[in-house]
């Protein structure tokens, strides 16, 4: 029997509504990070994605990865949330072949555009996912599995009434820690000094009943690293006038 090669075409038919429902039985709305915008993807990419998915694409799958099995090695993972078009990522990648990463996005024109870059700069020690990160780090991810969870200018939800769909809550880093190998890291930066702040407070919340450390010299945030390249959206943020803050946890 031939082997069946999953396309990123099988992929997008799985929903990324992952319905949940109450112990009575009605649907529960969650409330999400992101709102799906619409976007094409280039013919290029579709074929890029099409062709290259068994290789570069992962699956939602109610079980956890086997990352040795993934890439072929005991690296430590990386997992970038909301890479967005994705250079970033791959130029990480690119710069460090001894570490593994995977990139979770849930704009499909985004994930394309990174596979063709990846695939463009030869990199081997990267995989994509389109989907919902929260429901990926939940469900796939093994606990003590990652060396680092990395999360670079999230949507900042600017209105008060929309703060409950910011990325970073408790539970969320609760979940981050709990995948997390000890002297993993937690690394966030934002242009928007109100979501800085309220990341800090949620960080230190929590940071005693989890286990992590902030390594800021001045215990809130610490200068720009030199080792994350400047992404599309921090660039936007420049334009804008804005500022940055990187907040850099370990796990202990
Ligand atoms: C403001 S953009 C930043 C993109 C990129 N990190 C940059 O700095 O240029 C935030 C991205 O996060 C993605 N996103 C938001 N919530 C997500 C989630 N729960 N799972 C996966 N991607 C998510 C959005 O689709 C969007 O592309």
């Amino acid at each position: 029997m031939t082997e069946q090669k999953t396309t990123f075409a099988d992929q997008k038919r799985k929903t990324v509504e992952t319905a949940e429902f109450t112990e009575d039985g009605r649907y529960k709305r969650k409330v999400r990070s992101f709102v799906l915008r619409t976007g094409r993807l280039s013919e290029y990419q579709r074929q890029m994605m099409n062709d290259n998915w068994a290789d570069f694409g992962l699956d939602y799958q109610n079980q956890h990865f086997d990352f040795e099995q993934i890439y072929g090695n005991k690296n430590p993972v990386v997992l970038e949330i909301g890479f967005g078009m994705g250079k970033s990522l791959v130029e990480m990648a690119a710069q460090n072949p001894d570490k593994n990463y995977l990139g979770i996005e849930v704009h499909t024109p985004g994930v394309g555009a990174c596979l063709a870059y990846a695939l463009e700069k030869d990199v081997k020690n990267l995989r994509v996912m389109c989907h919902d990160a929260t429901e990926v780090l939940r469900d796939c991810i093994g606990a003590g599995t990652l060396g680092g969870l990395q999360l670079f200018f999230p949507d900042p939800w600017h209105k008060a009434k929309h703060h409950k769909r910011r990325i970073v809550q408790p539970h969320f880093v609760e979940t981050v820690t709990q995948k997390l190998q000890v002297g993993g890291f937690i690394h966030f930066a934002t242009d928007w000094e109100n979501y800085a702040e309220s990341m800090l407070d949620v960080l230190q919340s929590v940071q005693s009943a989890v286990g992590i450390r902030n390594t800021s010299a001045s215990n809130d945030y610490i200068p720009r690293p030199d080792f994350r390249p400047l992404t599309k959206f921090e660039q936007r943020g420049h334009k804008l006038g804005h500022g940055v803050w990187d907040l850099y946890f370990i796990k202990e």
